[in-house]
């Protein structure tokens, strides 16, 4: 038998209506925000990620699907399913033009993503993202108004719990001055880190922060190299700038602890970064992550543009919400006799309700089990029902049953 590849998933069934709920809720959170919608390719130059999200990252490193198509005599290009959206965003903007309109230029997503990970709880090589890129706003009401919106999204989940982590990794120069203290501390471990850090320590030492390695974690918890990490190294502007932030999020009542150690797993970031994260989830525990990216647009041919955004990723907001999105049926019509249940669910349908029969006249007690397992109501049509015109319909989370005369009175149930 062919199996899914490891690390992906079909999603059908009750699975498959709970993730429509969290798009439904996705769309309308961002759509009242004046996000617009925008849908990229889930295939990009290679060279788009590899300069985009930084060739010291695990994601470019480790985990791209890449493969050449072309042949040499038909101009080979080497091509990547996108491992994230935030490039091809970026990419799309500049492609088209996108600045010229007002700022900000705001934009949602919600789609696959690919990275050949070790797949686990959580961990997934095709997953989805649903996410935010807002342009052209370099003050930190667009940072306050990215992290409103996640955070008013998953409440709309109704996860209103989770912990919203926020650092500011500072400007081009502060964060250079960053990485010269962390080498000059880290260089006599430098031995002792594993072999992503000791690539990492050349090409991005903050990366180094954010190794999972246990060997790596303990040389962090050394004092002297603490009190480094915990320095406050920003400039005053990038130090006013995060205040301010803070200053709105106090404002707006959005719970949030700043995170020291948090630098993100992506090489574009500057200034802020968050993530949201939830203890139900285990060790990927991340639901979000984003942050402000205000080098990227320049950084892939396009004009000075600062930016911020975030991305979640859907299965770990399904695992979340999983036992609080059962959506059940409007009505289920319980009937030995086809023609009437077809015709009545028919006309429920028509009137916007969820309704569905049984197709195979089964015994009526496998009809109604059925039926509280999937619907709010039971709607019974029996011999007695359809020759004195009227309907028993039972309350399947009560157990009452009632005797309902006209069909206009089903919808206001
Ligand atoms: P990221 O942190 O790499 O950021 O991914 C965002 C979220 O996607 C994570 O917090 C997690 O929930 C989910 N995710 C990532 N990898 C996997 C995986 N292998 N399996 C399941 N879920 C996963 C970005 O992708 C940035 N583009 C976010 C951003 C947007 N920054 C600015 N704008």
């Amino acid at each position: 038998m062919i199996k899914a590849q490891r690390g992906t998933k079909d999603i059908f069934g009750e699975e498959a209506i709970i993730w429509q709920w969290i798009f439904e809720n996705a769309k309308n959170v961002f759509q009242n925000a004046n996000f617009t919608e925008i849908k990229t390719p889930i295939f990009e130059a290679t060279e788009l990620f590899n300069r985009g999200v930084g060739d010291s990252t695990d994601i470019v490193n480790k985990e791209m699907y890449t493969f050449s198509v072309g042949g040499v005599e038909k101009n080979e290009t080497s091509i990547t399913l996108r491992p994230e959206n935030t490039a091809g965003v970026v990419r799309s903007f500049i492609e088209h033009n996108l600045n010229r309109q007002s700022p900000p230029q705001k934009f949602w997503y919600f789609g696959p993503m690919f990275r050949y990970e070790r797949p686990q709880a959580g961990r997934q090589r095709q997953f989805y993202q649903a996410g935010v890129e807002l342009f052209g706003i370099k003050e930190p009401t667009a940072d306050a108004e990215v992290i409103l919106t996640a955070v008013n999204f998953l409440k709309t989940l109704g996860l209103n719990n989770l912990k919203v982590e926020l650092n500011t990794l500072g400007c081009p120069k502060c964060k250079n001055s960053y990485k010269q203290s962390i080498k000059k501390v880290l260089a006599p471990y430098l031995k002792d880190l594993c072999d992503d850090c000791k690539m990492r320590y050349e090409k991005n030492p903050l990366r180094i922060l954010d190794c999972k390695n246990e060997n790596c974690k303990i040389i962090f918890e050394k004092e002297e190299i603490k009190n480094v990490i915990l320095k406050d190294y920003v400039c005053e502007e990038c130090s006013e700038h995060f205040k301010e932030l803070k200053n709105y999020l106090d404002e707006l009542n959005i719970d949030y602890s700043v995170n020291k150690m948090l630098v993100r797993g992506l090489d574009y970031y500057n200034r802020t970064v968050f993530e949201i994260k939830s203890d139900a989830l285990g060790s990927q525990s991340a639901v979000c992550g984003g942050g402000r990216y205000d080098g990227l647009v320049e950084m892939l041919g396009g004009a000075p543009t600062p930016a911020v955004g975030f991305a979640m990723g859907v299965e770990r907001l399904y695992a979340l919400v999983q036992k609080k999105a059962t959506k059940k049926l409007d009505f289920f019509v319980v009937s030995d006799n086809s023609k009437e249940a077809l015709k009545l669910t028919q006309k429920l349908r028509l009137k916007e309700k969820s309704a569905e029969f049984d197709f195979q006249k089964r015994k009526f007690s496998k009809q109604l089990e059925k039926a509280s397992k999937t619907a709010k109501y039971a709607i019974i049509l029996g011999e007695d029902e359809l020759s004195n015109n009227f309907f028993s319909v039972k309350n399947l989370s009560t157990g009452e049953q009632n005797t309902i005369k006209n069909f206009d009175e089903l919808l206001n149930l």
